[in-house]
C-alpha cells in the first residue's frame, strides 16, 4: 500500500511540474496593474480609510456580487464580528459547522454568543441539511416564534452557513429549515467570491454574507473583507459600527456607541480593484486545475476529489479525500509531498477538537471527523499557462 501512496505523490508532483518547483496550497497572483495602482495610491497620500480606490472597489464589488449593500472591511473575521454584533447573540446559541476556520467560531465568542456545532455531509464539507433538521427536531422547542435548546434553555438565534472551500452549500434546504425554526442566516462565504447558487452570488441569501480578501483567497487585498447586507437598516448600522460609530459633524469627534475600527484601507482597496478585474480569469483557471485533479482521481483508485454539488463553485481550493482503506497513510502522503516541495495541508482541525471549544454543544460529528482524517488540501493557486 505504501508504494501506491508514493506513486500517488509522484503523480501529483508530475501534474504540478509544469507550473514550478515549489507549491503552496494557495499563493496570490499579481499582474502589472496591481503595482501601478498601489504606487498611484501611495502618491495620492490617501492610504487610509478614504480615497478613490475604496469607492471604486466597493462599486465594482457590488456589481460582481449583485448587491447594492456591500461594506468593505479590514478582514473576513471583522466582517463576521460585525454581522453577529448587529444580529445580537449575547447569551444565545449560534449553529455552525465544526468543519470551518476558527474565525467563524471566534466571532461568536467575541459577541458573547455560544457556539453549537453541526455535522457536515458525508464526502462533502458543508452542513448536512438532513442531519441539521433531525437534530433541531430533537433538541429544540419553538416558543413565541423563537427557537430554544431544550437542554440548555438558551435561545438558538442563528445559523452560520459556511460555503467551504468555495463550494456553495444547499441554500434552498437551509433557508427552509431556518424559516421553520426561526433562525437568522449569516453566510460565511469567506472563500467563495465568484460562487453562485441559482445564478445568484452566495452571501446574498442570508441576512448577512461575508467575504475574505486575505492573501490566500481567490482575490486578495492583502488583508480585507466585505459584508453583504440584505436590508438597508442593517447596512446603515454596519457602516456606522465599522467606522468607530463616529457621528457626522464638521469638527467634532464624537461617537454614540462602542464601534470598531474595521474599515478597509484605500491602499488595500487599490490592490482589490486590479485583482477583481482578474476574477473570471482566475475562476476559469481554477476550474481547469480542478478537472486535472479529478482526472487523476479517476485514473487511480486511491482517492476522490471533493466535488461541488450545488450551483457554481469558484473552485478556490481542491481537496483530496483518501479512500477509507488508505486513511492511515494520510500523514505519510503529506510528508512525501512536503519532501517534494509540495506543501499540502490538512483540513481545518474540527472546531470541537480545539481546546477552547471542546465543551460546546454539538450534534453527532461523525462525518466531520471522518472527512478530516482522510482529506488534504492540494495546491490550488492560479497557474499561468494552464
Ligand atoms: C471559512 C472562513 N471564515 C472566515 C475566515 C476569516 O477571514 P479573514 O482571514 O479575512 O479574517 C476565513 C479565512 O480563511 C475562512 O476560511
Amino acid at each position: 500500500m505504501i508504494q501506491e501512496i508514493n506513486r500517488l505523490a509522484d503523480n501529483i508532483k508530475s501534474l504540478l511540474a509544469p507550473y514550478g518547483k515549489n507549491h503552496n496550497v494557495h499563493e496570490p497572483y499579481f499582474d502589472k496593474n496591481s503595482i501601478g495602482n498601489i504606487k498611484k495610491c501611495i502618491e495620492s497620500s490617501y492610504v487610509s480609510t478614504s480615497g478613490q480606490y475604496v469607492n471604486d472597489f466597493k462599486k465594482k464589488l457590488s456589481l460582481t456580487i449583485g448587491s447594492p449593500r456591500v461594506v468593505l472591511t479590514s478582514s473576513g473575521t471583522a466582517s463576521l464580528h460585525l454581522a453577529l454584533n448587529v444580529i445580537g447573540i449575547e447569551d444565545k446559541e449560534v449553529l455552525l459547522p465544526s468543519m470551518t476556520f476558527v474565525a467563524t467560531t471566534n466571532s461568536i465568542k467575541y459577541n458573547l454568543g455560544i457556539p453549537h456545532f453541526i455535522d457536515v455531509e458525508k464526502e462533502n464539507v458543508n452542513i448536512d441539511s438532513v442531519k441539521l433538521e433531525q437534530y433541531l427536531k430533537l433538541v429544540s422547542v419553538i416558543k413565541n416564534n423563537r427557537c430554544y435548546n431544550k437542554n440548555t434553555k438558551k435561545e438558538i438565534k442563528c445559523l452560520i452557513l459556511v460555503h467551504a472551500f468555495g463550494h456553495p452549500a444547499d441554500i434552498d434546504k437551509m433557508q427552509k429549515i431556518c424559516k421553520k425554526y426561526y433562525l437568522e442566516i449569516v453566510e460565511d462565504a469567506a472563500g467563495a467570491l465568484g460562487s453562485k447558487f441559482r445564478s445568484k452570488h452566495v452571501g446574498t441569501f442570508g441576512r448577512f454574507g461575508i467575504i475574505s480578501f486575505n492573501g490566500n483567497k481567490i482575490i486578495t487585498t492583502g488583508m480585507g473583507g466585505a459584508i453583504i447586507c440584505k436590508n438597508s437598516s442593517d447596512y446603515k448600522k454596519i457602516m456606522h459600527l465599522s467606522s468607530t460609530a463616529r457621528m457626522q459633524h464638521p469638527w467634532k469627534i464624537e461617537h454614540n456607541q462602542i464601534g470598531y475600527n474595521y474599515r478597509m484601507a484605500n491602499l488595500n482597496a487599490s490592490l482589490g480593484v486590479s485583482q477583481l478585474k482578474s476574477l473570471n480569469k482566475f475562476i476559469k483557471n481554477k476550474k481547469k486545475l480542478h478537472l486535472m485533479y479529478l482526472k487523476l482521481s479517476k485514473d487511480n483508485d486511491l482517492f476522490d476529489i471533493l466535488e461541488n454539488t450545488n450551483g457554481n463553485s469558484n473552485y478556490w481550493l481542491n481537496n483530496l479525500i483518501l479512500k477509507p482503506k488508505y486513511k492511515k497513510f494520510k500523514v505519510k502522503l503529506i510528508k512525501r509531498l512536503h519532501e517534494n516541495n509540495i506543501f499540502v495541508r490538512e483540513l481545518w482541525t474540527p472546531q470541537h477538537m480545539l481546546s477552547m471549544y471542546k465543551k460546546c454543544e454539538s450534534s453527532n460529528l461523525d462525518n466531520t471527523i471522518d472527512l478530516w482524517q482522510r482529506t488534504i488540501s492540494l495546491p490550488s493557486s492560479f497557474y499561468n499557462g494552464l
